[in-house]
Formats: C-alpha cells, structure tokens, sequence
C-alpha cells in the first residue's frame, strides 16, 4: 500500500464535526439523490465521514479516502458508533487516487475539495476520479457566490479558516467558473447540475468523455 503524506488543518476533526457538518446536510442530501441504491462509492475527501454515513443506508460499499489523520480518526469513530459494515476509510491522497483503492466503483464523490486544492491538483484529482469509477459527482461552491447570506458567510470562511493561501486558491477557483469552467478546461461533460436551495453549492455529476 502506498504512503500519502498526512496534511492537516488547524479545524479538521471535532471543530469540523460540530460547526460545518451540521449546516451542510442539504449538500450531502443532494449528493445521496443522485445515487442509486446499491450502488459503490469512492468518496475522495471524506473529511469527518459524514456523507459515508448518508451513503451506508443507501450503498453497498462505500470508501472514504482523507489526506488528514485527525479527520480519518473522527470518520472511524463515527462509523464504530454507526456500525455499517459497508464502509471503510482510508488514509490516501486523492490526486494518487487509483494507487490506494481498487475500482470500478459505481460512482467516485468530492465534495467542498476542488476550491481548496491548486488547479494540476484538481486535474489529477479528476483523471484519477474517471480512472477508479464510472460516474463522478462533484459538489462545491457556486462560482460567483450569490449575495445572499449563506454565499458571503462561504466567503468570509474560507478566508477566516482556510487563511491567506487557502483563500488564493479558492479565488483562482471562482475566478476560473468555479465547478463548470474546470470541466470545460479539461474536457469533461456536464452530465448533470443542480444547486442547493442558496444557489451556494453546485453539483455536477461527470465521467471520462469515452464512457459516456
Ligand atoms: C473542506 S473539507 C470537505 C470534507 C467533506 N467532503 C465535506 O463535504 O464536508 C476538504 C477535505 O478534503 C481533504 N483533502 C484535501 N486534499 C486532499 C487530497 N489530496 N486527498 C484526499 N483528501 C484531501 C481534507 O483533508 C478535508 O477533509
């Protein structure tokens, strides 16, 4: 099994659980309606495994892969709580996706992970995503982020949780169309899109161009 080098942020574990999680369970509803019952899912940034538990009543397997050990640690615990004997974690790093997990699986999901990574990461992220499965959802915010409430308190977030760097990538991210421009940029379909009730968050579902 190869190594993935353990990235943290000063929020990851207990402080995500308890003031992020809760206010994105419309996302990760959303997410869960785009897929099937039965089906298998990669989950490439699991974070606290909050969508793995969704998914587990609905799938027959789920992995949910992190790059940060403190969030591993939650998801683990959460699932030992929970008990689904469908869902596994593992520490790996998503741009090296197909070196840490064996597919296909039905459907490869990352969510709120393209704004915080750098653009040759998004790129890999998302060859590895239509290597390892067939279908790929992404959610992420909305590219510009509407004036309302919930698209400033996003911003001001990313630049109070994330810091300065963080917030440089997340503006390349807005400022390059957000979800949809990067597809273009690298010649995946829009299957499908939807947004949240906010108009905050986005969703495409894609794959590789030679599957669909
Ligand atoms: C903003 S959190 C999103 C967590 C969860 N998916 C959600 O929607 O709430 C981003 C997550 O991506 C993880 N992450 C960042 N880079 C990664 C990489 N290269 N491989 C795997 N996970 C990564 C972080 O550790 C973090 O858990």
């Amino acid at each position: 099994m190869p190594e993935a080098t353990p990235r943290h942020r000063w929020y990851d574990g207990l402080l995500y659980a308890w003031f992020y999680d809760p206010v994105e369970a419309e996302k990760r509803r959303l997410i869960a309606e785009w897929i099937p019952p039965g089906s298998t899912v990669l989950d490439l940034c699991a974070g606290t495994g909050a969508l793995a538990m969704e998914l587990a009543q609905k799938c027959s397997r789920v992995v949910g892969m992190d790059i940060s050990p403190r969030m591993l640690a939650w998801a683990r615990a959460r699932n030992e709580k929970a008990g689904h004997s469908n869902v596994t974690f593992l520490h790996g790093d998503s741009t090296r996706a197909g070196r840490f997990v064996e597919g296909p699986f039905d459907f490869a999901v990352a969510s709120l992970l393209m704004h915080e990574i750098r653009e040759e990461e998004r790129a890999l992220v998302l060859s590895e995503a239509c290597k390892v499965a067939r279908r790929v959802i992404l959610a992420d915010f909305t590219a510009p982020p509407p004036s309302n409430l919930r698209g400033i308190m996003n911003h001001w977030m990313e630049l109070f949780f994330g810091g300065p760097a963080n917030f440089r990538v997340y503006s390349h991210y807005l400022e390059h169309g957000g979800l949809p421009g990067l597809l273009e940029r690298l010649g995946l379909p829009v299957l499908d899109l939807a947004r949240d009730r906010h108009g905050a968050c986005t969703f495409v579902m894609t794959a590789a161009p030679q599957t669909v």
